[in-house]
């Protein structure tokens, strides 16, 4: 039977594609590839799971992504992921992904966008599952690659819903990204970004006020700021939270410690995501559950959460209203 959290139709907003690689996959990936893993087994790889912080993880992740080559890599990448979450209650899917680790790697647009959009329109068929992309600039690379990788992203404009910026955060404010960003809301894509994750509500502000962002990927970080979290809440500025990352990367000790709960409670428009879930330990309803259970919330506050999801797409107002069954 499943349960109620399953049951609750969601969105997932924040879900980084090549954070969905799990290691069985990256094994068969390099086989079929005839390229070498720096792991012998799927048990080495696991254990090598052990983060200290974003950047401790950043290192193995763009690691793994490199066993990504092929279209068909990059669509039976996706298809998993959209299988798994149709699994989980997720109806629609806004999925993040990073251009430049592999355009870095001589992998060009043409290969992961045509892989991509195979995954999608068969889960829209087979699954009944509607899905966004997401195009990531990576913020350790500056502004000038980010300038380029949109340059070189003109052509699948049309394949977009929008642009996010990832990758290391301290040290890289948003402030330093408000050309690119600006640019890409003149094509007329949303902009999101991921902000007070690791890095101080200061970069919560930048990411609202020069960049225009529309929803904040993590923004734990904001609740040391109450000018901060009144803004959000009155601007109705959903936060993309991710609860089993934060434990992992040590943004929280404990799920107990998380502050989803206070942060909802502040009228902040929260939501659950799973982040990067092959390396994090769980998909989007294990986030829930770990929620629900950790934090002691009811079931009616896990109902608001999943409804909050689908309000915070980027879906048009007729099909929010009939995922919400309005
Ligand atoms: N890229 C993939 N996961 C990320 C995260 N949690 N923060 C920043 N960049 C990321
Ligand atoms: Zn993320």
């Amino acid at each position: 039977m499943p349960d109620l959290i399953t049951l609750l139709p969601k969105a997932e907003l924040h879900l980084h594609i090549e954070g969905t690689l799990e290691p069985e996959m990256m094994f068969s990936l390099a086989a079929r590839n005839h390229v070498g893993l720096p792991f012998e087994t799927v048990e080495a790889v696991r254990a090598a799971y052990e983060f200290t912080d974003l950047q401790s993880f950043l290192d193995i992740y763009y690691r793994g992504a490199a066993a990504l080559h092929t279209s068909q890599d990059f669509e039976d990448l996706m298809w998993a992921y959209l299988v798994r979450a149709a699994g989980d209650g997720v109806c629609h899917a806004e999925m993040f992904f990073d251009p430049q680790t592999h355009t870095e790697r001589g992998i060009g647009f043409q290969v992961f966008m045509t892989g991509f959009a195979r995954a999608r329109e068969r889960a829209g068929r087979e699954l009944g599952i509607t899905t966004g992309l997401i195009m990531c600039f990576l913020r350790h690379l500056g502004e000038p690659a980010a300038l380029d990788t949109l340059e070189a992203a003109a052509p699948f404009f049309d394949e977009l819903i929008g642009v996010g910026l990832d990758s290391s955060e301290v040290g890289y404010p948003p402030s330093r990204f408000q050309e690119v960003m600006g640019r890409a809301r003149e094509a007329g894509l949303h902009v999101v970004a991921h902000a007070g994750e690791e890095g101080p509500p200061e970069y919560v502000w930048e990411a609202l006020d020069l960049l225009g962002a529309e929803r904040i990927d993590h923004g734990v970080r904001s609740e040391s700021d109450p000018a901060l979290v009144s803004r959000l809440a009155a601007d109705r500025i959903p936060l993309t939270m991710c609860p089993l990352s934060n434990v992992r990367l040590r943004v929280f000790d404990r799920i107990e410690d998380h502050n989803l709960k206070r942060l909802m409670d502040a009228g902040v428009k929260v939501t659950i995501n799973s982040d990067d879930p092959a390396y994090f330990g769980g998909y989007v309803a294990d986030n829930y559950r770990a929620v629900q259970q950790g934090l002691g919330m009811s079931d009616a506050e896990m109902s608001q959460l999943a409804r909050n999801s689908i309000e915070a797409s980027f879906l048009d107002a007729g099909m929010k209203a009939q995922l919400l069954g309005d």
